[in-house]
């Protein structure tokens, strides 16, 4: 049970028509406008809180559930996950203050399961009883473990190249799950249709607002590992940008609550046969165009058009960040060398962002006395084939 003072949870805000929408029914996107809805907190009633509280009590991602958009009494679905470790990487012997922050350690090896923890906890009190979602694999086996534990039924729709132990995994965990022919843009469109048809929520990627907080305990998590300070850089592989998103606006309010003194530059990585993310930042676009036939090995990161596009351009913009590219002979030379230096088992989507660490110093975008924190997103065990 979460404990008082209070939850300074108020309720939902769309990012385009900025209406607000106090917490009731299970929204999706905007009722009015069909923009992505942000969720607010009361950040009085957040100061509440103090961060000595939280340095004793690590348990998971849920030591942060004032940050999240949850009511007070509220009783966490949760499998531990999140407190993943914040260690060194050896895998750069010239760079010393590069840091991994280690989510293959999550209950199904990503850091989709803080999203799903955080999205499966705020639709059972608001009485769902039914998911969809598109997933490229990994949320599918998020949802399928969180929603078989609060008791709901799970429809995952993924592309028909997903990797087999993430379909595997999903259905093992209960899930139904449709292989869909196409891009995840595809399995986007059928799980819409499909939740419209049925009365099924669709937990899709931004399609709900429930799922971004998740991952924004990962900053939160961080600065507290580093005594409350901020690194000087987040290298993150960006794919539908949930993470990004969810973790720059809990730098911004760590900030504003006086947290923290600083906030990191946030460097997005994605394959150079899918970035169109990458693409507009350095071309200076507020929007994103759609990457024409996508090719890459990093299956996470295969996201043609982000739904959150213009969301994730201006947290990047805000964040004075980088964007960066690298190939897909990058990003396997990469999984094989973190694999063996660093004990790091990460799929393809996670190798991305170790792939970009070079380039970021050889560029001189950055100086080797910065911190750099690598987020190891997901683990490789259930994409071995791809090695
Ligand atoms: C391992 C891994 N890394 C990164 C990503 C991209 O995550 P986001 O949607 O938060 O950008 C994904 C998404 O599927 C993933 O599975
Ligand atoms: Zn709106």
């Amino acid at each position: 049970m979460l404990k008082p003072p209070e939850q300074p949870y108020t309720g939902l805000q769309c990012t385009q028509c900025h209406r607000f929408f106090p917490q009731e029914g299970p929204l999706g996107r905007c009722p009015k406008c069909q923009g992505l809805l942000d969720t607010v907190l009361d950040e009085t009633v957040l100061s509440n809180y103090s961060k000595r509280q939280l340095e004793n009590d690590a348990r998971s991602m849920w030591n942060f559930h004032m940050f999240l958009p949850v009511r007070a009494g509220t009783i966490p679905v949760t499998a531990g996950e999140g407190n993943t470790p914040l260690r060194p990487v050896r895998s750069y012997p010239h760079l010393h203050n590069v840091w991994v922050k280690d989510e293959t350690r999550n209950p199904t090896g990503t850091f989709k399961d803080r999203g799903a923890s955080l999205a499966v906890t705020s639709l059972s009190q608001l009485r769902v009883g039914k998911l969809a979602l598109a997933s490229e694999g990994n949320a599918g086996c998020s949802f399928a473990l969180y929603s078989q534990m609060a008791g709901m039924s799970c429809h995952v729709y993924v592309p028909s190249d997903a990797n087999i132990a993430k379909v595997e995994l999903s259905k093992k965990l209960g899930a139904q799950v449709t292989k869909v022919k196409g891009t995840i843009s595809e399995a986007g469109r059928r799980a819409a249709k499909v939740a419209e048809r049925t009365g099924a929520y669709n937990a899709s990627t931004f399609v709900t607002p429930f799922r971004h907080d998740g991952k924004g305990t990962i900053a939160l998590e961080i600065c507290r590992q580093l005594g409350w300070e901020s690194p000087d850089y987040i290298v993150y592989p960006v794919g539908g940008g949930v993470g990004l998103v969810g973790m720059w606006k809990m730098f911004k309010i760590l900030q504003r609550l006086g947290w923290i003194r600083t906030r990191p530059q946030i460097v997005a990585v994605q394959p150079r046969g899918c970035a169109p993310i990458v693409d507009a930042y350095n071309n200076g676009r507020t929007e994103v165009e759609e990457w024409k036939s996508p090719k890459t090995i990093a299956n996470g990161l295969k996201i043609p058009k982000p739904l959150a596009g213009k969301w994730i351009l201006k947290s990047l913009r805000e964040s004075r960040g980088l964007g960066l590219k690298v190939s897909d002979a990058q990003i396997h030379k990469t999984m094989l060398e973190v694999a063996k230096r660093d004990g790091l088992l990460v799929e393809p989507s996670s190798a991305a962002a170790f792939a970009a660490i070079p380039q970021l110093y050889s560029t001189g975008a950055i100086d080797k006395k910065d911190s750099v924190i690598v987020i190891a997103t997901g683990s490789g065990v259930k994409s071995l084939e791809q090695f």
